[in-house]
């Protein structure tokens, strides 16, 4: 059970000499970055992130992120790196950009999950900036429980994880992240860049960095991508998707028993809105985006049935929010993935 005196730790200068002190001697470090938490270890650590496994309950074929603290680090973890990737990384790092591209020998299977790659990203974030540039590389996969959704605050990391965390570890404060779903990952390793999780970049600010055509065509083999499974970031409560129509159709009586997440923009009728049982109506999809984990979070603390979505419109970061919505849809309800 991690203490109470590091379930929020300020990361001033302190805070942050405390996370590095801590990841050097082998804890883990609940970090903020721009996109979700991560639960961090030292990447070098092999003991350290097997304990990240351990205390995720994640298959330990999955592979983690290392987060590096600059640029010209990828070089240390990768080989073969293809001009459009570097051209990635120049453009769009610091930022909420995964690379996945030809691993070292070196890099650890425990790492990658015996794949021949290795996801790398440069996170923005100023905290998360500092820790790394002070202990190192950290391999940090979404501070939550396998299958769960992603944490955006403190309160939720620690509601995720503070059972199984203990006095060698802490969790940063770093407030709300201010992206809210995960990196965008592309795969580097062929001629053309694939986008293999849709994230706050789109295809259209990938393709345009890259200065490549993306390959879309689907992939028959998929990688092991958790973030993938049909049944990903799922809260206990039931999540419905429908369209605006959808919504003005429902019975008064469902309403009353749901929240509604939906942007303000949609058109949905004001009777109908103000009978459910609570509301979130983000003015556009980056804040829908912000709001997404927190709202499912709490409505899992809250006295109703069901979360009643409409999903965004559009490209961007509403593919992501669509693609994060389905797959809560589809797990939600359920108190474990198998
Ligand atoms: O925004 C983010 O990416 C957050 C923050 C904390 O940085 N991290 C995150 O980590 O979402 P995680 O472990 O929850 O998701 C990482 C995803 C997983 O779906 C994993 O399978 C995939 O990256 N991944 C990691 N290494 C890979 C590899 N070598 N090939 C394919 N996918 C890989
Ligand atoms: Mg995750």
């Amino acid at each position: 059970m991690l203490p109470e005196s590091r379930r929020a730790v300020i990361p001033n200068s302190e805070g942050v000499a405390a996370a590095v002190a801590c990841l050097r001697a082998g804890g883990l470090v609940g970090l903020p970055t721009e996109t979700v938490y991560g639960l961090a270890a030292l990447a070098a650590d092999d003991q350290a992130v097997r304990r990240v496994f351990a205390v995720k309950g994640r298959p330990s074929d999955h592979p983690l992120i290392v987060h590096l603290a600059q640029i010209a680090d990828a070089s240390d973890w990768a080989l073969q790196i293809p001009t459009y990737a570097t051209r990635l990384a120049s453009s769009l790092w610091p930022g909420p950009l995964t690379l996945i591209l030809r691993k070292q020998d070196w890099v650890p299977n425990s790492l990658t999950g015996g794949q021949p790659t290795v996801a790398v990203r440069v996170p923005s974030h100023p905290v998360a900036r500092a820790v790394i540039s002070g202990a190192g590389p950290v391999a940090a996969p979404s501070a939550n429980r396998f299958g769960r959704v992603s944490p955006t605050n403190v309160d939720a990391v620690a509601q995720e994880l503070a059972d199984a965390l203990d006095e060698r570890d802490l969790i940063l404060d770093g407030g709300d992240c201010a992206v809210g779903v995960e990196s965008t990952i592309v795969d580097c390793t062929e001629s053309s860049p694939r986008i293999l999780r849709a994230g706050f970049y789109g295809d259209d600010v990938i393709e345009q960095a890259a200065g490549v055509a993306l390959d879309s065509t689907n992939l028959s083999e998929t990688p092991r991508v958790p973030g993938s499974l049909a049944a990903h970031y799922a809260p206990q409560t039931r999540v419905t998707l429908l369209t605006p129509e959808g919504v003005n159709t429902l019975s008064v009586s469902r309403m009353s028993r749901a929240w509604l997440l939906t942007l303000a923009s949609e058109p949905v009728s004001e009777t109908q809105a103000k009978s459910a049982a609570r509301r979130t109506r983000p003015e556009d999809a980056t804040a829908f985006a912000r709001l997404l984990y927190a709202t499912l979070r709490a409505a899992d603390a809250a006295d109703v049935d069901e979360v009643i979505a409409i999903p965004p419109q559009g490209r961007g970061i509403a593919v992501a929010i669509r693609d994060r919505l389905q797959r809560a849809a589809a797990g939600s309800g359920v108190d474990a993935i198998t």
